[in-house]
């Protein structure tokens, strides 16, 4: 089979599209016929080696893809054969990735795709729509799942809401109730925004954004979706409500944190930091089931007129895909294994 491999960290170059031997699914794996793999940050972020110690000699990348299963281990029903799926974490804490013709992943982390749903909606879930769902379900007055009506009467800001977690949230607080802010860097990512489903979008570049959002909902929000906490701590505080939830899973632009305690206090606010890595089981999970009832429900379509661009390049370019995620191209990036 075809596949993406690096051998030592590095730019975009180390990568190389190799022939390997087909993978064999051991106990409680399935194998899975890639048709398109998703690309994120932590992929190019792992392969640079940034933050990512390297675990195996060579590396297949990409945690997120979809396609077919074509093969069962051992103790996996027969009859998921044949059966079209999502994967998540792939690559994560095993050599071998998405960016490849074929992989083999542990059986519950290749979830169904229902037919309506194409691969490039299960390529793009993964990593977003786990981080989303996360981000989502941390508050201390809950919900704990999402489900349609779980967060009614609830707010939420996805700050960045034009970016493919942002998207994500925004989707997933969308179908699971509640009235969605974004913030946004310009009138097109205004519009992206707005397609995926936000009921009002705010520039945080112009004018005084904190005061925009209050006039939305004077009691403020409930749970922020924060990608960049340096930047937005202030802004995040200023329409955060009382016992309300800042969930940040990223610090893009790496502004350092200042922390103002007396303000948190008085706010009793819940900071909860996330990464997908050591979210544990039982969160993922949970995640991973409450996404497969939203794509059913048809939630978490992709595209430009849903707000997320798709980007698409050949195995060959995986590097220019890495590049292109790398650069901030903005929705997201895949790559076509099989056409
Ligand atoms: N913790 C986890 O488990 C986890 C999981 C997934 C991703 N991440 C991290 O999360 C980050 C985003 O990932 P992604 O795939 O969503 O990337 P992406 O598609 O490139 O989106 C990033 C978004 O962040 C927005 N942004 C940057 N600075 C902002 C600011 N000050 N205020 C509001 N929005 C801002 C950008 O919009 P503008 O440029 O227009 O501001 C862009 O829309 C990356 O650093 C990634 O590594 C972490």
């Amino acid at each position: 089979m075809k596949a993406i491999v690096y051998r030592d960290n590095g730019g975009p170059d180390v990568l190389r599209l190799v022939d390997r031997d087909l993978p064999v699914p051991g106990p409680g794996e399935v194998r899975v016929r890639v048709t398109v793999s998703g690309v994120n940050p932590t992929d190019w972020q792992a392969r640079s080696g940034a933050g990512h110690p390297k675990h195996f000699p060579e590396v297949t990348p990409h945690l997120d893809g979809a396609g077919t299963i074509d093969a069962v281990g051992e103790g996996v029903e027969q009859s998921r054969a044949g059966q079209r799926v999502w994967l998540f974490m792939a690559a994560a804490g095993r050599p071998t990735g998405t960016a490849a013709e074929f992989t083999v992943v542990p059986a519950e982390q290749a979830v169904p795709l229902p037919d309506e749903a194409g691969f490039d909606v299960g390529a793009a879930l993964g990593v977003p729509a786990l981080t989303a769902h996360r981000a989502l379900t941390v508050a201390e007055d809950g919900p704990r799942r999402l489900r349609p009506g779980a967060l009614d009467g609830k707010v939420v800001l996805a700050a960045g809401g034009a970016g493919a977690v942002g998207h994500a949230v925004i989707q997933l607080a969308r179908w699971a109730g509640a009235t969605v802010i974004s913030t946004v860097s310009s009138p097109e990512k205004a519009r992206l925004a707005t397609a995926a489903g936000a009921h009002h979008v705010v520039n945080y570049r112009e004018g005084d954004p904190a005061a925009g959002i209050r006039r939305i909902v004077p009691d403020g929000v409930d749970i922020v979706a924060e990608v960049a906490l340096g930047a937005n701590i202030a802004l995040d505080l200023a329409v955060l409500r009382p016992r309300g939830t800042i969930a940040t899973y990223a610090n893009d632009g790496g502004k350092p944190v200042e922390l103002n305690v007396l303000q948190n206090m008085v706010l009793n606010t819940r900071l909860q930091f996330l990464v997908l890595y050591t979210a544990g089981p039982e969160a993922r999970t949970a995640a991973a089931q409450d996404v497969a009832a939203a794509v059913r429900d048809g939630a978490l379509p992709v595209g430009e007129e849903h707000g997320l661009p798709l980007t698409r390049f050949p195995l060959g370019r995986t590097a220019d895909a890495h590049r292109a995620v790398e650069s901030g191209t903005v929705g997201k990036v895949v790559v076509d294994i099989a056409s």
